[in-house]
């Protein structure tokens, strides 16, 4: 059967469209924001946005934390914490919008923002087709550094994902096409501006924390084009960064590396597009206690969003288990907001909290279910160590006896 032209030329007509899009976020990358310097802003804003499902559980766990141990800061006026309602699937639905524009208005009102799980429709789940409200705040925000740390210390796992977070399959993800009834198009996009900024931000955190080697994560072989720009930009990136060594991963054996024991733990940085970035960092989140303890930062030159690396947790909820969740993900991301913003110490006992609380001593245990303690109870057990004179001290007997086993 012949080929119907007004199908193909539909089919063309939104394909220009795209590259026009695209072509012009091009042009917006190369004109570059200046980075945001938090030892000279005041107040530092931060927005707390609790979001869908077990979000806004586990986000006022954390953000009653974070206000702890801000509380000198907010009175010098250096801090200031502003909740943004209006994120929720209910009022986006109603909206039509991915992120309604007052709420994002009031977004861009603060510096930083933690935000708990916002729900990402899907065909057929009986919300309106809308974008996801993380793919369109990492879009409007251009937070293009996904920074997604794992450790383990007794394995000896210490990794830190740089995803990138504005391109490939997420860039156009809702702008695909079904050309006839049988055919699906979706697009993948990757730029050189987009790759450069991701990969160079990788290898600065590997010089500056001390680490020797990047890897960088594609499938080029296959998908040759766009992973093939990816790879080609991190290879000149490298040769700015003689101290740090650098290969090249296939995604398939990457997802195997991770669960090797006798390998996993050569690998230190890593930086991929943003779909394997996804996959790859919920298996790592796994492989250190599950995504319930994985935290995310977000970051742009501008604005910068923390979050746990899970969604809403629907099941828990419709169970009736929401209050058992565990806020420790969002935790996390508080405490990365916080070294973020310039309190790296507090930042630092936030981590060794969480640490203890949640690996070592395990006084308060969250099963998600009845049988554990639910998000409130952890929540207040952070807030007895996160302060406590004696943390530093449990932290590194955890440190060394998970050494020594
Ligand atoms: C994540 C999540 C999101 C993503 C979803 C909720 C849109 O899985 O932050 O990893 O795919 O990026
Ligand atoms: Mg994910």
């Amino acid at each position: 059967m012949a080929v119907d032209p007004r199908v193909v030329n539909r089919a063309k007509e939104h394909f220009g469209k795209i590259v026009e899009e695209q072509l012009e976020r091009v042009e917006r990358l190369k004109q570059s924001t200046e980075k945001l310097d938090f030892s000279k802003v005041s107040p530092i804003v931060i927005g707390v946005i609790g979001g869908d499902g077990i979000g806004p559980l586990i986000t006022a766990e954390t953000q009653r934390v974070l206000e702890y141990l801000l509380r000198d800061e907010v009175k010098r006026g250096k801090v200031r914490f502003r909740v943004i309602e209006g994120l929720t699937i209910e009022n986006r639905a109603a909206r039509l919008k991915a992120i309604p524009d007052d709420v994002l208005a009031e977004i861009k009102q603060c510096h930083v923002t933690l935000k708990g799980p916002t729900h990402t429709p899907e065909k057929g789940d009986g919300w309106p087709n809308i974008e996801s409200a993380n793919v369109a705040m990492r879009k409007e925000l251009d937070l293009f550094a996904n920074v997604r740390p794992t450790r383990i210390p007794d394995q000896g796992v210490d990794w830190t994902f740089f995803r990138e977070n504005t391109e490939d399959l997420y860039a156009v993800g809702s702008q695909g096409v079904n050309v006839t009834d049988d055919l699906a198009v979706d697009f993948r996009v990757i730029t050189t501006q987009g790759s450069e900024r991701i990969i160079e931000a990788a290898f600065a955190h590997a010089k500056r924390t001390g680490k020797t080697k990047v890897s960088i994560i594609t499938k080029a072989n296959i998908v040759k084009a766009t992973d093939g720009k990816f790879l080609e930009v991190a290879g000149r990136i490298a040769k700015n960064y003689p101290g740090i060594t650098w290969d090249g991963w296939y995604i398939d054996i990457m997802t195997a590396m991770l669960i090797n024991t006798a390998r996993r733990k050569e690998f230190q940085v890593m930086a991929l597009p943003n779909l394997y970035g996804d996959i790859l960092t919920d298996e790592a989140a796994q492989i250190q206690g599950g995504v319930g303890t994985a935290g995310s930062a977000n970051i742009g030159q501008r604005y910068a969003m923390f979050e746990a690396i899970h969604g809403t947790a629907p099941r828990m909820v419709k169970e009736g288990r929401a209050q058992y969740a565990d806020p420790s993900s969002v935790a996390r991301a508080a405490a990365m907001m916080l070294e973020h913003i310039g309190f790296a110490d507090l930042g630092k006992k936030l981590h060794m909290a969480i640490d203890v609380c949640g690996q070592y001593e395990r006084k308060v245990v969250m099963t998600g279910r009845n049988n554990g303690a639910t998000g409130h109870q952890f929540g207040d057990y952070l807030m007895h160590t996160v302060e406590d004179p004696t943390l530093e001290s449990r932290w590194n007997a955890y440190v060394f006896t998970q050494k020594k086993s």
